[in-house]
């Protein structure tokens, strides 16, 4: 018998009608596959929200969809130099429909459609199969930090100063002390009331402690409790928030925490080190460059000179002129490793983006 030839619809946006079909697609191939309960939408409610279906970039086949790529548009901040990021999730392809290159032509139509429509400087996303997604030009980079504590060394934390602690969430005074707290740090997505609320109160797993003076905030924490505390943001003064993690580990009978700083942080990583803690960096990520030359001015770099050419980029600077592969443009800008050819006194650029607003 003749088969009709498959309809292939896409890659293309969703529309506020395909919102749930698309969320039911990625619990199944993320959650409910793989024995977990079908907690997307709240695991990660900044980008799953209807407000973003036309960002769940997506093919359907035969009227079902079967590969989605998810962007979560943002702002991400160092100082003065703000950044217009796509932040990649939902990378997943129909079990049945693998291996025929689908979620590899989405994400080629992701990059396309983030850098012309959606105007991003960089693209970031995480993963455990770095090879598939370097092909399209993501490269890790970037470098967090994060210090361990246990039983033993968080009594060599400092002591939370008097205060009020609050913790909760629905409070106006946490909501408004995190949002101006991590606005005074000037590092990691940039953050309004509206995704404050909803990573604090929507995003499943998530608790806050916020230590005050009187009416000021003075620090906060926002962790996962249990026996393993994993802080995922913090703001505020460095010794009140190591303070606030002891209250904490104490209050959860924890066994371990671990705390997330940007690199070079100079708020509680100074704190960690002069107590001997040591340092565990990782990479910020897998990114990937769309505007180089944007990235250079917003960082106050114009000595540098990128142009596109042919499978990657010539670089001018006043001593060389070499041509990078993207992957290495990406480690030219936000190393931690730094490509051999050419080089920048300002070079490899901080960055960061914090594990609460991860995806
Ligand atoms: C990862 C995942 C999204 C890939 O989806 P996919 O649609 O199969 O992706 P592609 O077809 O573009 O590429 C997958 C592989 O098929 C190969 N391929 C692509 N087209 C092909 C074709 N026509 N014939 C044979 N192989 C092909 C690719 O080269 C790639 O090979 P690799 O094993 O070397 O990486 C899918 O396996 C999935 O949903 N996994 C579970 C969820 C997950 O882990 N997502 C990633 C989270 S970061």
């Amino acid at each position: 018998m003749e088969t009709l030839p498959d309809t292939v619809d896409g890659p293309r946006g969703g529309t506020w009608y395909e919102f749930g079909e698309i969320l039911d697609f990625l619990n199944f191939v993320f959650r409910s596959s793989v024995g977990r309960k079908p907690s997307i939408g709240g695991d990660y409610p900044h980008l799953y929200n209807e407000r973003n279906v036309h960002n769940f970039r997506h093919i359907r086949v035969n009227g079902r969809v079967i590969s989605n790529v998810s962007i979560y548009p943002a702002r991400v901040q160092w100082g003065d130099a703000v950044l217009k990021i796509g932040g990649i999730g939902g990378v997943a392809t129909d079990p049945d429909y693998r291996k025929h290159g689908y979620a590899g032509t989405i994400l080629a139509h992701c990059l396309e459609y983030m850098d012309r429509e959606l105007d991003c400087d960089l693209s970031i996303l995480w993963t455990g199969i770095p090879d598939y997604y370097r092909r399209w030009g993501w490269e890790h980079a970037g470098q967090n930090w994060t210090f361990f504590i246990d039983r033993t060394t968080i009594t060599y934390l400092p002591v939370a100063p008097t205060g009020e602690v609050l913790t909760d969430t629905l409070d106006p005074r946490v909501i408004q002390a995190v949002e101006s707290l991590h606005a005074a740090r000037r590092a990691g997505v940039v953050r309004d009331r509206e995704l404050t609320e909803v990573l604090l109160n929507i995003r499943t797993r998530v608790r806050c402690a916020v230590l005050m003076d009187g009416e000021t905030p003075v620090a906060y924490i926002v962790y996962s409790p249990g026996e393993q505390i994993d802080v995922k943001d913090c703001g505020g003064d460095g010794s009140a928030v190591l303070g606030l993690l002891r209250v904490v580990f104490a209050q959860c009978g924890a066994r371990t925490a671990q705390i997330h700083t940007p690199a070079q942080d100079q708020s509680v990583a100074p704190l960690f080190i002069e107590r001997g803690f040591a340092v565990r960096a990782n990479y910020s990520g897998m990114l990937a460059v769309l505007k180089p030359q944007r990235i250079l001015e917003a960082y106050g770099i114009r000595d540098v000179t990128v142009r596109p050419e042919g499978d990657g980029w010539q670089i001018q600077t006043s001593t060389a002129s070499v041509f990078l592969r993207k992957p290495d443009l990406v480690k030219l800008l936000f190393g931690p490793e730094r490509p051999p050819e050419i080089g920048h006194s300002k070079l490899p650029l901080p960055f960061y983006y914090g594990q609460l607003d991860h995806m």
